[in-house]
């Protein structure tokens, strides 16, 4: 086969004997004449010039080394042609743990092909049960920020509650942000055994894009605009904490925890929040907006949620992964607390459009008091059920006190 060598094996071409001689000593850049001469020697290609092809991938039985499997028909179902048909019919459930090579699970694969050090290799480090099934709802229930968003049904708003608006969704704008900038990098680290994890971590990376836009398009939309920015570490920075250097902090460092950081802490509060944002939307398309992010978003949490499950059913040291999980709980409370419920420009303008305007600040801060105990009480509830009881352990206090 073709191979691209470092430079310094290259064979000497007239063009490389002419740098040699004017730069004696230099290293020898590869140029486009003295590749082509490369390929063209290669064996394979010289093979194929003279008719002689290699066809080991067409010969191959297939189940055994090169080839993966041969007749497998798989037939769609009800909605199409789903991953869950393929699996069915290509019978490649995934083992426990990934072959170190890059290669399509299924696909069959020369001695040679060299190994891949991935990351990630283990199917208790990514799955969820309904992983799968997620990827297809996120496919199928893909929706348009332009187009299927009523933008002209939009209602004027009185000062106060635009610009309540306005800031609390800059605050969700650079939440979306946070959620894809920490998620995606993680993509080229899973093993592509467990394409499912690949393949819905990309559907919420477009989710995520696709809220920041919808957010975005709304604060311009109505005669308002772009807010203030939100200061991480605002609110425990003042009260001494230790929180206000988002990098410095050990949530993101490997996927069980980014998962359990993100899709479980972070969004889970999120998840609420936009549960909220029908009451809190004003005009039926605010009302349409926080519907539709929060069919996304319901996935995003049920993900975290399953692999949670998943993890603690299936880690090789169920009892020091809780453990783990606990101590990165206590961590991921704090952290997102003072991120999302202690921030001035959230709790004001979430009271302020909870109490119906400037005048109504006090009631709506009740009301703010009131989601956020019932976010608790979701959270809660949903790593209970994950098999995570911190009922006696979680560091979102019980009421926010004010
Ligand atoms: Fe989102
Ligand atoms: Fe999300």
């Amino acid at each position: 086969m073709v191979e691209v060598e470092t430079i310094d094996t290259i064979e000497a071409t007239t063009q490389n004997d002419k740098q040699e001689e004017a730069h004696p000593g230099r290293p020898r850049r590869l140029t486009a004449e003295g590749f082509a001469a490369k390929v063209a020697s290669d064996p394979y290609i010289a093979g194929l010039r003279s008719g002689k092809a290699d066809l080991s991938w067409f010969n191959a039985e297939p189940g055994k080394g090169m080839w993966g499997s041969w007749g497998v028909r798989a037939l769609p179902s009800r909605r199409g042609l789903t991953l869950m048909d393929i699996e069915r019919a290509a019978d490649t459930e995934p083992q426990l743990q990934a072959p170190s090579v890059t290669a399509p699970r299924g696909a069959g694969y020369a001695e040679d092909i060299g190994e891949t050090p991935w990351e990630i290799n283990g199917k208790w480090e990514v799955w969820a049960d309904n992983l799968v099934t997620l990827y297809e709802e996120a496919c199928s229930r893909q929706w348009n920020a332009t187009a299927d968003i009523d933008w002209s049904r939009l209602e004027p708003l009185p000062h106060d509650l635009e610009r309540a608006l306005c800031q609390y969704n800059t605050f969700l704008t650079m939440g979306e942000y946070l959620a894809t900038d920490v998620l995606a990098p993680w993509l080229p680290r899973f093993n592509t055994y467990f394409h499912e994890i690949k393949l819905f971590i990309a559907s919420q990376a477009m989710d995520e894009a696709r809220h920041t836009e919808v957010f975005r398009k709304r604060i311009y939309a109505n005669g308002g605009g772009m807010g203030m920015a939100i200061k991480l570490g605002g609110a425990l920075a003042r009260a001494g904490g230790g929180m206000a250097n988002a990098a410095s902090n050990p949530l993101f460092s490997s996927w069980r925890d980014v998962s359990f950081a993100i899709h479980v802490v972070f969004e889970g509060a999120i998840l609420s929040m936009f549960r909220f944002g029908e009451f809190l939307g004003k005009t039926d398309v605010d009302k349409q907006i926080f519907r539709m992010v929060m069919q996304d978003e319901a996935r995003h949490v049920s993900y975290g949620t399953m692999h949670l499950k998943f993890l603690l059913d299936n880690a090789p040291d169920p009892e020091s992964e809780r453990e783990r999980l606990h101590a990165l709980a206590d961590m991921a409370e704090v952290f997102f607390l003072d991120l999302f419920f202690l921030q001035p420009g959230t709790i004001e303008s979430c009271a302020i459009l909870a109490g119906e305007g400037l005048d109504g600040f006090a009631r709506g801060l009740e009301i703010y008091k009131g989601v956020y105990a019932k976010m608790r009480a979701e959270y809660l509830s949903r790593i209970k059920r994950a098999g995570l009881d911190r009922t006696e352990r979680c560091m979102f206090p019980s009421d926010l006190p004010f």
